[in-house]
């Protein structure tokens, strides 16, 4: 190697050991960009003004310091790039701020209505009622005739039919799935139909033209109104609150003989009263009564040797009370703000 060469060779090895120690050093960005541009630089760069000279030697000095100067070109540009990289990151997790919440995703929740259906459900299944469900589009015989509704019962006009054509119709209660449960199963009996009715009803505070109904029927030997009373108050008290007052009105509904309409304390006001009991102190969540041996016959239930107990509640409407909302159209809308409240785990 000629001395020029040698002495070359020795400079680029010490312009790597001179880049090497400021790169390890070099703390900023700014400050790598700016060795890349002393070193490395294609016009001033001095690593680079070595290989700019490389045309004054001689054929066998431009191949060693040739190689010699791209090996340090090479060697120095892998530091920058790696110690960029480094400052990078560095940089990027600073910014972050690790304390900040993460986003919430959205779970979805099971609606008001649904998880009061499910509860009501689960009480009575403790006493033995099993779950059953039966169509939302029926006859008018299911849904009126075989339940002891007389032709042109005024009966008939207060349920406010939709119907779907002559003779069919939108189950206005779940009450015609008494008659598909007694048509199929001797007693004993013991049933909850949760299910969807239908009325003619114009959307207000407290009505809504599709609305949930659960029924219960209970049909055995010796079942009297006693049970129907010890049933009921046995799920107010564990659906509400073990002291929670009771009240049953005499009604009358055409398949229940005698029937009842029954009323919690309201769960708002505590009796006081207020706008979603309209100030009377007292919610309504169901009609009731024995069932009239006129529809046990028609469904071929032998009515000497058994009765039965049956009911009809709202779940939208007791939702209203547990959840304390004033307008049942909040059950319908899908506003977020309501729904995330029932998210569980929340
Ligand atoms: N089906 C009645 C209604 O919708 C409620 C009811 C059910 C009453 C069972 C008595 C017995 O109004």
């Amino acid at each position: 190697m000629s001395g020029a060469s040698a002495d070359l060779v020795a400079a680029l090895a010490a312009l790597r050991a001179e880049a090497e120690a400021l790169v390890g050093a070099a703390t900023e960005r700014d400050v790598l960009q700016r060795l890349r541009t002393e070193y490395l630089g294609r016009k001033a760069g001095r690593v680079t003004a070595i290989l700019h000279d490389l045309t004054s030697l001689d054929l066998e000095a431009r191949k060693v310091v040739g190689q010699a100067a791209n090996k340090a070109k090479a060697a120095i540009e892998a530091l920058l790039d790696a110690a960029d990289a480094a400052l990078a990151a560095r940089t990027l997790s600073a910014a972050a701020d690790l304390t900040m919440p993460s986003r919430h995703a959205f779970r979805g929740a099971l609606h008001p209505v649904t998880l009061v259906v499910d509860e009501i459900c689960g009480i009575f299944r403790d006493l033995g009622f099993t779950r059953v469900t039966g169509p939302e589009a029926e006859t008018e015989q299911y849904n009126f005739t075989k339940l002891n509704f007389p032709p042109g019962h005024p009966a008939l006009d207060l349920h406010d039919t939709m119907y779907l054509g002559p003779g069919t119709l939108l189950r206005t209660h779940t009450s015609p799935v008494q008659v598909r449960t007694l048509e199929a199963y001797q007693p004993p009996v013991r049933v909850t139909i949760p299910g969807l009715c239908y009325r003619r009803d114009a959307w207000d505070a407290s009505h809504a033209p599709v609305f949930s109904q659960i029924e219960g029927l209970a049909v055995d030997e010796g079942v009297s109104f006693v049970d129907l009373k010890a049933a009921i108050g046995y799920f107010a008290r564990r659906f509400f609150a073990p002291g929670v007052k009771v009240r049953f009105r005499p009604s009358f509904f055409p398949f229940t003989e005698p029937s009842a309409e029954v009323d919690v304390e309201c769960q708002i006001c505590h009796g006081v009263g207020c706008p979603v009991c309209k100030g009377t102190g007292w919610s309504e969540i169901m009609g009731a009564g024995m069932v009239d041996p006129a529809v046990l016959e028609a469904c071929g239930v032998d009515a000497e040797r058994y009765t039965g107990y049956a009911f009809g509640m709202g779940p939208g409407r007791i939702a209203m009370q547990r959840y304390g909302l004033s307008d049942i159209r909040m059950l319908y809308d899908a506003d977020v703000r309501l729904h995330a409240q029932f998210v569980e785990g929340r």
